[in-house]
């Protein structure tokens, strides 16, 4: 029986080998592959919103004021670290909102060109922004408790959920005491379709890459600001893409970030 299960294991994983191999290759530019016409391109992006609009959610702006940052760029960098051993202290709406517009809210027009979509913090294969966050709130003074969703065009956060959800939210993640203890907790999704429709099996990519920027940001701005924060690839999805509403399929979790200020 141990071997048997050894067997299955090991050949799982080989099959697990043999799809990203596919995927690499599948994604790969090739000269021969018919281009989406840059017509086409400027429809779909005209037609077509680059973020979730949760309308008939209560909206709540982001601060206008911006908390200080202590440190310079090459501090943030030399002194990032993963941290999860934090103190369930709150950080404050305005670190929280600092850290939505630094990472991934608007940042220039691009209203004077074909193509319409502004541009965000962290660069995009195309200016697609195929990525939205959502957010747990916990503990983040000045923000009720609940499920966020940023809005980047609003500049703001849509209360999709009233009231601490973490203890629905933890046993989505493997490390569930970490997501207990953080004030506030990212789930970055990929709505994939906003950048396959154009690049294909490489838009996927692109989703992924732009999350790695998306987070980056993120880590750098939290480390200026003195919080903590640990980048997560442990968590179930289909657990988190139910949660959020997401299909599982076109749109899913890639990535979540828990914040909070360290010991
Ligand atoms: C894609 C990715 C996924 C990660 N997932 C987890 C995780 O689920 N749990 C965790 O404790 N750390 C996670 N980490 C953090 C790494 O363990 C950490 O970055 C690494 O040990 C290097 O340490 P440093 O971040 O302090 O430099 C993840 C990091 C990355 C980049």
């Amino acid at each position: 029986m141990f071997d048997l299960l050894k067997k299955t294991q090991y050949e799982y994983s080989r099959n697990e080998a043999d799809v990203w191999e596919l995927f690499h290759e599948n994604s790969k530019v090739d000269k021969n592959k018919p281009i989406v016409p840059n017509d086409v391109v400027i429809q779909k992006m005209r037609n077509e919103l680059d973020t979730l609009d949760y309308r008939s959610f209560a909206t709540v702006a982001l601060p206008e004021t911006a908390p200080t940052v202590a440190l310079d760029l090459a501090s943030c960098i030399l002194n990032r670290k993963s941290s999860s051993e934090w103190a369930l202290t709150s950080m404050t709406f305005e670190e929280l909102g600092m850290l939505l517009q630094l990472s991934y809210g608007v940042t220039r027009s691009n209203k004077d060109t074909d193509y319409v979509r502004p541009f965000r913090a962290c660069p995009s294969g195309g200016g697609l922004y195929p990525l939205e966050i959502f957010l747990n709130v916990r503990n983040v003074e000045g923000l009720a408790p609940g499920l966020y969703h940023f809005n980047p065009h609003k500049n703001a956060v849509e209360c999709l959920r009233e009231g601490d959800q973490t203890f629905k939210l933890c046993s989505a993640f493997v490390q569930r005491q970490v997501i207990e203890g953080a004030a506030c907790v990212w789930m970055v999704s990929g709505m994939f379709r906003r950048s396959t429709f154009k690049y294909s099996n490489r838009g996927y990519r692109f989703a992924l890459l732009e999350a790695g920027h998306l987070a980056q940001n993120a880590n750098l701005v939290a480390t200026g600001l003195g919080l903590g924060v640990l980048n997560m690839g442990g968590y179930f999805d289909r657990e988190i893409d139910k949660y959020l509403d997401l299909n599982g399929v076109d749109q899913s979790v890639i990535y979540c970030l828990a914040f909070g200020r360290a010991h």
